[in-house]
Parts: structure tokens; sequence; C-alpha cells
């Protein structure tokens, strides 16, 4: 969507995948508060996003959204200035539909214009936009509505529309949003992880700057996958120029967590400026090849293993886009070493459910 936002995928944090209707104001300024201090933030997380249950049942007799007395006591307007003081942008949740998916709050279908300028007044900088309660009509209508009241409301508003890939929304979505899901929800598991990566990968060709396939939030650091597993998810996400939203508690997030998180030459691949989203471009049994192409004529390239058992995979040049004389130096992005002078293709042995993950630059043509 060409309102100046997602020139690169969007970078932050949501509160479903771990606190679903569990959430109040003190978690979000907590969770900004972790945001900074652990230096999430300063390598590009900047969005604090509340999803669900974030509202009142009943909208006031003006017709507007209200916060929940019981969990936003102070309103939204002074939860957004407390994330923004703190140098990050606050996002909220609403449904294209007549209640929300947890049918604790309204939907926003028929209030589009109200509720976008309701949003703007508070100060919201993204909105993600859910598909529950939705009286049976096609999301084509349904959120043109909201992606133009948006744009009317007065303030710059990432819109992120959340149909699930119902109705393909990679062929329509581009036009009047930020970034589409591709899938249903994702859960804190390898098979539903994997199942994602590949139903996301299908819409690839329609990825670029300003509007993004979306394969849902992150489930790194929530404890229903391995280490490696959780490698792979967040490889393979930011190789496929996905949305990066943190989904764990960021307040009690361990080591492991953050070093995943945190590691920018990964984070590099996701937000490099050219916003091709790489692809799945060999599969041999449970072995993997997936590549994109990046800017200054580089190429990221994961070996993945989905197997149970430890392997050997090889990219060939020819697979991933490079001449077959080219002589390139390959990047470690996981164990920041740099092997140089490779030729022809590029080798490793990687354990189950592992992957490496490299991107490759030319030394001489
Ligand atoms: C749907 C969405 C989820 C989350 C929940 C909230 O399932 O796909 O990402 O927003 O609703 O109820």
């Amino acid at each position: 969507m060409n309102n100046g936002l997602a020139l690169t995928p969007q970078m932050g944090w949501n509160s479903w995948n771990h606190f679903q209707c569990n959430i109040n104001e003190n978690l979000i300024k907590q969770t900004a508060d972790a945001m900074v201090s652990s230096g999430l933030s300063a390598i590009g997380y900047k969005y604090i996003n509340i999803d669900d249950c974030w509202g009142e049942l009943k909208r006031d007799s003006k017709g507007n959204l209200v916060a929940k007395a019981s969990t936003f006591p102070s309103g939204i307007k002074a939860l957004s200035d407390y994330v923004h003081s703190k140098g990050l942008k606050l996002g909220i949740y609403s449904d294209a539909g007549t209640l929300t998916c947890s049918q604790t709050m309204p939907g926003s279908l028929g209030h589009e214009e109200q509720d976008a300028k309701t949003f703007a007044s508070w100060g919201i900088d993204y909105l993600k936009y859910d598909n529950c309660q939705n009286t049976g009509t096609s999301p084509k209508e349904r959120y043109p509505k909201m992606s133009r009241a948006l744009i009317n409301s007065g303030r710059s508003i990432f819109f992120s529309l959340c149909e699930w890939g119902q109705e393909d929304p990679a062929t329509w979505a581009g036009a009047i949003g930020n970034s589409w899901r591709t899938t249903g929800d994702i859960r804190d598991n390898w098979q539903s992880m994997t199942m994602i990566a590949d139903q996301n990968d299908r819409w690839a060709s329609y990825a670029r700057p300003g509007s993004w396939n979306d394969p849902d939030m992150l489930e790194v650091g929530n404890g229903g996958m391995t280490r490696e597993e959780y490698r792979s998810h967040f490889s393979i996400w930011a190789l496929a120029k996905a949305p990066l939203l943190i989904g764990c508690d960021l307040r009690s997030m361990d080591k492991v967590t953050y070093e995943l998180l945190s590691n920018k030459e990964v984070i590099g691949v996701n937000q490099d400026k050219l916003g091709i989203q790489g692809k799945k471009i060999k599969k041999e049994g449970d072995l993997e090849v997936w590549a994109g192409p990046l800017s200054m004529k580089r190429v990221a390239v994961i070996l993945w293993n989905r197997g149970s058992s430890t392997a050997n995979i090889t990219a060939r040049w020819e697979d991933i886009g490079l001449d077959s004389s080219a002589i390139v130096n390959a990047r470690d992005l996981w164990a920041h070493s740099t092997h140089s002078g490779v030729r022809k293709q590029l080798s490793a042995l990687v354990e189950p459910h592992a992957c490496k993950m490299y991107t490759l630059t030319r030394s001489k043509a």
C-alpha cells in the first residue's frame, strides 16, 4: 500500500501469542520498557501491538469504542503517550465484523470512519484488522472501507489485514494494506510452523516494499519448540520478508530467546531494502534450500533440514540465481563467520529440525 509505511517488513511485539485475553495497561507499559532496556528497540523492533480484548463490549452513547475500564483504566491515549515517550509506536486491534474474535468487544464493521478517527485521536500507529463475525460478506468489500477510513483519519496508520488468507489476499490486498495474513493462526509447535511456512511461500511473488505477506506472528520464546526449531522459524520468517512480531513475554525472556531475536545479520536479511521475498527453491525429501536475492547482488540462502536425522544439504549456484562461475564469500549468519572463495555450491551438515543461514557476496565474477 502506497502510504509511505512498511518499506521493510514491520518489526515489533504483539500480545496475542503469549497472553491472549490476559492483557492490561501495565503489561503493555512493561513490555515497552523491556523492548527498550533489552536493546531490541535499537535493532528495529518498534511496534507494541495490543491484540484482542482491550475494549468494553458496548460502545459509549456516541457510538465510540471505549477501553476496558477494569484493565485499561487510564485509557488508550495515555498508553500511546507512554509508548511514544519510549520512542516506540502503538498498535491496536479491531475486526471487520460485528464482534471481535474473542466476542468480548465490538468490531468496526459499519463504524469504519468513526473508529479510524478514534484510533487517530488516541495516537495509534498500527491497526490489525481481524475477520470474525463478518456477516458472510467478502473481505474484498469490508477491508477497503477501513483502508480508506485510515487514510482519511489524518494520521499515518499501518494497516495489517488479518483475513487468514481466505480470499487469496496476496492478489488484491497490496493496494489497500501494508501486510495481509496468508494462513490461519500459528501454534507454538513444529508442525504448525512448518505448514504455515509452506502455505505462505506460495504467495512470494506478491510481496514488495509497502505490502508484505504475513505468515503470522513469532512463537520464539514461548516454549513449544526447541532452540533449533525456533532458529528455523526465525530464519525462514526473516528470509520470507515476514513481519517480525515477537510473541513471547519480553519481561522474562531468557538468553537463548534474546540471542535468536536479536541476531542483526538475520534481521538484516529481513530488512534488506530490495524487499524481495525469498522462497523454497529446492526440496529433496525433508532437505530443503530456501533462497532469495538481496541488494548489492547478494543472495540469502537457508539450508533447512526438516527431517529427523542429521544430513548434508547442498545449494548449487544455478539453483539460487548465481552464475556457475561465481566465486563467493559465504557469511554464516548464525555462526558469525565467513568462508571465502566458495565455488559452485555451498554444502553443510545440518542437524534435525535445524538450519544454516548465509548471505553470499560475489568476490569475483
Ligand atoms: C484471530 C487472529 C489472531 C488473534 C485472535 C484474537 O484468531 O487470527 O491472530 O488476533 O483472533 O481473538
